[in-house]
């Protein structure tokens, strides 16, 4: 036995922002963020929550699936920028789509945090029985952000990428890595909320992320094809062999660099980042879904996410 995907599904809020629209606020220009990022537009929450996006996003993979959510035994949700800290978004998830028999938990890890959700999942349905586990990726990063702070606030974005994975005959998923360097944890920040307190005196911070967008750079553009070589090895495959590269959606210039240190051509790497900006743990699913009219039974597809932590995660699936 082995797991497979059964369903797809995403979500996006309604309104979009372009880059022109964002340089009426902010110091910036489109010419700027389109020739250093690739970004042209990006969708933001105005009345849309972490909680719906993700759970429209499970809706649709469900239903691509087949599968009846009372099916469901895991609900596992990556997200930086949840509604709650308690409940878990997941468990908001699993309680909007009726899913009442799942164990349901939510997992930080950022950019990365999709992969190593599914790696969690993954393991749990090899080792613990599960039969379906629905992992999703979701963020309304924009309330995270420092709208002044044109370094960041140009490249963060909302949305949300649902993956329904299913025990089957056929296995899908040939090989996992993750790892952490957490000597980087200071390169991308993003505090946690402090309530109403009497006795607590550590000096509060600004509830933004920060990032220091050039070590970052140095990071993904190191670290990437490392773990994408290493995948390559445990499953004996050449960086050739791979029909798409879908990887986090932060910089374009980024996945050109990762394409060429691994010498394949750039036109291998899928890109929606024009249109959805860096959505943090929901990039690689919801370009997963972007991509899927693209794929033939049989290619073979690295996923690969990189980001604060630091952390990096690589997967690699035969569709
Ligand atoms: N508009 C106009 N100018 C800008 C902007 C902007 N939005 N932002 C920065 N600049 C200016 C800077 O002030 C600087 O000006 P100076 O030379 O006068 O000081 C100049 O542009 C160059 O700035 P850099 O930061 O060196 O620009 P760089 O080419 O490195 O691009 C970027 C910045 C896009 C952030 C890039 O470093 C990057 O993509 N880094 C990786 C980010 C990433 O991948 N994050 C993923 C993980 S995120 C997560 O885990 C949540």
């Amino acid at each position: 036995m082995g797991v497979k995907i059964a369903g797809l599904g995403k979500a996006v809020p309604q309104m979009v922002l372009s880059n022109e629209k964002l340089s009426e606020r902010v110091d910036t220009s489109d010419e700027w963020i389109r020739s250093r990022t690739g970004i042209e537009n990006r969708c933001i929450a105005v009345t849309e929550t972490t909680e719906q996006l993700a759970t429209s996003a499970a809706l649709e993979a469900i239903s691509a699936a087949g599968i009846e959510a009372h099916n469901i035994e895991l609900v596992i949700v990556a997200t930086v920028s949840p509604d709650t800290t308690m409940p878990s978004t997941a468990c908001l998830v699993a309680r909007n789509i009726g899913a009442d028999r799942a164990t349901c938990f939510d997992i930080t890890a950022a950019c990365s945090g999709f992969v190593f959700a599914s790696e969690v999942a993954i393991s749990m349905m090899n080792q613990g029985g599960y039969q379906n586990a629905l992992v999703i990726g979701a963020e309304v990063l924009s309330k995270m952000l420092d709208w002044e702070d044109r370094g960041t606030c140009v490249l963060f974005a909302d949305g949300a990428g649902a993956v329904l994975y299913t025990k089957s005959e056929e296995n899908q998923i040939l090989a996992i890595e993750t790892g952490s360097n957490p000597k980087g944890a200071d390169q991308i920040t993003l505090p946690a909320g402090v309530g109403n307190h009497t006795f607590y005196q550590v000096e509060e911070r600004k509830q933004t992320i920060q990032m220091s967008g050039r070590d970052v750079y140095v990071f993904a553009t190191t670290k990437v094809p490392e773990s994408i070589r290493k995948v390559l090895e445990k499953a004996q495959l050449t960086p050739e062999e791979i029909a798409v590269y879908i990887l986090h959606q932060a910089n374009s210039r980024i996945m050109d660099n990762v394409a060429q240190k691994l010498g394949v051509p750039k036109e291998h790497f899928f890109k929606n980042l024009s249109h959805y900006g860096n959505t943090s743990a929901a990039s690689i699913p919801m370009a997963l879904y972007d991509a899927k009219a693209l794929l033939k039974s049989g290619d073979k597809i690295i996923l690969s996410g990189f980001g604060a932590g630091l952390t990096w995660g690589t997967m690699l699936l035969e569709w």
